[in-house]
């Protein structure tokens, strides 16, 4: 019972990109993104209102967001950690924000500086604000199996901040495994647990490839119903304050998997791995998609 559609939430230009030291230039994150909405994705993270302090990588979100503004097809949500970014963000044209909290204590900390509860309650003024101007919510949950400080995370704590997500109006909670540890042995159990406080249609997974793990836990959880995945093109990405996070599974090697699956996504993958290839070449560095290794050979 594996959903027919199954919508993908493309990172790169987020996640993918946020941990690169060299700065991409306002343009090619601009390219990325128009590429990727032609190749047929329909939600597309484009930036983050973080400190530029803190991720100097996007520290040219207002521009971004601003050279997107007339750009059709697509819903373009950012990142918002507190009220300050979400005002920024609303003030550069985001008709869709994302907060992002963590399973974690430490990372909680590491990551945006403060503890859960204290995340929550800067989390519930944005949904508030948010509400007030009709922007959809997007929730992150960070080391939903494991920290890397704290090691294996259990799945009540994934669950106590879902529900609080849930609760603040997030329409969509998105499961992250932000060091790609987890295995279908500790994935599945975290997902029973969450499914028994939100419902299913409300949660989304997002896996980092790591260990090599990403497509065998993404299969399960679409058997338990889940139909949003995160991804990032080329399998771009990794966190900046998750030391030895690699990137998130690539889109490419997702749709690959889905199309073998009959699982309908309209997205076009000869156009993505066209996206793929401007911005590894960008890089200076080669496909993170066996996917598009292996067409791009035939
Ligand atoms: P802080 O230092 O505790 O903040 O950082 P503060 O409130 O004390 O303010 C310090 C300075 O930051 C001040 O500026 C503020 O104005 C400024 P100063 O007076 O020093 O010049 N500031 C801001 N500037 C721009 N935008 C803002 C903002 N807020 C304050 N929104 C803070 C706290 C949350 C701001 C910081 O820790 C931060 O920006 N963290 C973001 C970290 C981040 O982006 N991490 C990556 C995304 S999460 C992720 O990748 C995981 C995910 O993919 C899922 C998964 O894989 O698990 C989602
Ligand atoms: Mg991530």
């Amino acid at each position: 019972n594996i959903p027919e559609f199954v919508k993908i939430v493309e990172v790169g230009p987020r996640d993918g990109l946020q941990n690169e030291k060299q700065i991409v230039p306002t343009d090619v994150k601009v390219r990325l993104i128009e590429m990727l909405v032609s190749s047929g994705l329909t939600v597309v993270e484009a930036t983050s209102f973080v400190s530029p302090k803190w991720v100097p990588q996007l520290a040219d979100a207002k521009d971004v967001m601003e050279a997107i503004r007339n750009l059709g097809g697509a819903r373009f949500p950012v990142l918002t950690p507190n009220l300050k970014g979400f005002e920024a963000a609303v003030a550069a044209g985001a008709k869709e924000v994302a907060i992002f909290a963590s399973a974690s204590e430490s990372f909680s900390k590491t990551n945006i500086n403060c503890s859960i509860e204290d995340s929550l309650s800067r989390y519930r003024d944005v949904a508030i604000a948010a509400r007030k101007l009709s922007i959809p919510v997007r929730g992150y949950i960070s080391c939903v199996v494991g920290c890397p400080m704290e090691g294996a995370v259990h799945p009540s704590k994934v669950a106590y901040v879902a529900k609080e997500l849930y609760d603040m109006g997030c329409f969509d909670i998105s499961l992250g495994d932000t060091i790609g540890v987890g295995t279908p042995g500790t994935v599945v159990p975290m997902l029973e647990e969450v499914i028994d406080v939100v419902p299913t249609q409300k949660l989304a997974v997002h896996f980092h490839d790591t260990y090599g793990q990403a497509l065998s836990n993404i299969l399960p959880s679409l058997q338990m119903g889940i139909s949003t995945v995160d991804s990032s093109v080329s399998g771009l990405g990794g966190c900046p304050y998750a030391k030895g996070a690699s990137g998130n599974v690539a889109t490419e090697d997702v749709v690959y998997m889905l199309n073998g699956l009959g699982v309908k996504t309209n997205i076009d993958l000869k156009k993505l791995m066209l996206a793929g290839d401007f911005i590894c070449k960008h890089l200076g560095r080669s496909s993170g998609s066996k996917t598009a290794v292996a067409l791009s050979k035939v």
